[in-house]
Order: C-alpha cells, then structure tokens, then sequence
C-alpha cells in the first residue's frame, strides 16, 4: 500500500478507467476530436481509490485536474488507447471504459500541413472507422487474456420512435458482450462539461438495471457500489 491509501472493500484490486476524449490527426496540426471533460472518469477513479483500489486512469486529452494517488497514463488516438488499455488491463480486476471513443477518424494523416489550393476549392475527408476498445478487449478475453473479468462500459443514448433509451441500451449490452453497461440518457439535453447526470446500470447477468441522479460523483458512487458487489 502506498502511504495514506484508503483501505475499503476495493483493498488489493486493480482497477483501469479511460476517460477524456480521443483525437485522430488529419495533418500534423489538426485533428478530429471531442468535447469530453473526463470528469465522469476522474469521479470513478476517485470513487475507486477512495474504496481502497489501485487505480490507473487511461486518460486521452482532457480539461479536468486528475487527483494524486491515481496513476495516470495519457494517450490521444483510438490506436494508442487500443494498445494501452489491452496492456493494462492485463491482470487488472475491473476496466470500466468511460472515455469517449472516437467511432471514425480520417483515413489517412497528411505528413505536412493542408494548403489551401488557390482554385478556392475544399478537401474532402474520408474516414475509416476506428478499432473497437471495449469490443477488443472482451474478445481478447474471450481468446483466453487475463484482462479483467469485470468490464464496464459507459453509453450516451436517445431514444427514437421504435426503440426506447433502455431498449437501445441493452442491444448494446449485449452487442458489446460486458458485464455492466452505464447508460447516459442524453435525449433532454448535453451531458459533456456538466455535472448533472441521470445514469442507469444495465447488467449483462439479468439483474435489476439501477439508476441514479445527482452529480457525476453521485453516478461515479452508483457504479462503484455495483462493482464492489459484483467482485463479491
Ligand atoms: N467504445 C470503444 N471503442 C470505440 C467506440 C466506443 O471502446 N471505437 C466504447 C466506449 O468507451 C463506451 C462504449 O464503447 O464504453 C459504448 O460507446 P458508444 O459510443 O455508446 O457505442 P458505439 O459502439 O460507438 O455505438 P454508437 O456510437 O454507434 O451508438
Ligand atoms: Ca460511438
């Protein structure tokens, strides 16, 4: 333990949390990114260490301050987050995949700057989509990795005229093959940057889905007293 560590029912386990956003380059000063503030993530890894975990936070670009006693790792594209999370999750007892993940980026990265042409004519960007992190990780699992055998991931959802917030949310569940799903209902307005945030938790075991609302701290609370139970 290192000195002045919370002790709870966290004590001995490693757990990984991603946060931020991600940033795919277009040329070698502009890129595709995201407007998340990493606070949900900085709440979880808090909430963790605070029940006593050995906490890394995986964190892309992100405007939020990271507390001391939480390990941190940056990275800025989907590849290097891939690459990151697969190696610390290794051995790890719980990732929980809150960063915002970009789903395309540009399907290739110019070497120098893009010029305007003097026909006042605009580029077209084509993208390519991204690797899955959290897809990658359980199937990494599913070959036989030791990555943690509690996943949790995070969705930002709406409803439509067919299907309903929590019916889109457990498609995903399933789709995504995790164990716990943190979903945001984001129909009545924007959840980046504040700290308000209404969050169901979807379990792929068939228990009752929980919800919580309050601050990103109160969410963060929810989530963790899942994890703590699900650990057993
Ligand atoms: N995620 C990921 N890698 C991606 C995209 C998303 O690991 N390339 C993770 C997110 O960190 C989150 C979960 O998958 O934990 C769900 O993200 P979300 O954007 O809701 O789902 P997508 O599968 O990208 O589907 P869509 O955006 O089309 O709804
Ligand atoms: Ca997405």
């Amino acid at each position: 333990l290192i000195d002045g560590a919370a002790v709870g029912p966290l004590t001995g386990r490693r757990v990984v949390v991603t946060g931020g956003g991600t940033r795919e380059p277009l040329d070698p000063v502009r890129y595709l990114g995201n407007r998340s503030s990493g606070k949900q993530a900085v709440a979880l890894a808090r909430a963790a260490v605070e029940r006593g975990a050995e906490v890394t936070l995986i964190a892309g670009p992100m405007s939020t301050p990271v507390p001391t006693g939480i390990r941190r790792v940056d990275v800025e594209t989907t590849q290097q987050l891939l690459e990151t999370v697969l190696e610390h999750a290794r051995g790890a007892d719980v990732l929980v995949m809150a960063a915002a993940v970009a789903d395309f980026r540009p399907r290739t990265v110019a070497t120098a700057k893009i010029k305007k042409d003097d026909d006042g004519s605009s580029p077209t960007i084509e993208l390519e989509r991204t690797p899955d992190v959290l897809a990658s990780a359980v199937a990494a699992r599913a070959e036989g990795a030791p990555i943690a055998p509690l996943i949790v991931g995070f969705a930002a959802e709406t409803g439509d005229e067919d299907h309903d917030v929590l019916e889109h949310a457990q498609a995903k569940l399933k789709r995504k093959g995790c164990e716990m799903l943190v979903v945001n209902d984001v129909s009545a307005g924007q959840v980046f940057g504040r700290d308000e945030t209404a969050v169901t938790v979807l379990f792929a075991d068939g228990s009752e889905p929980v919800t919580a609302v309050g601050t990103k701290d109160d969410a963060a609370r929810t989530v963790l007293e899942r994890v703590v139970t699900h650990l057993g």
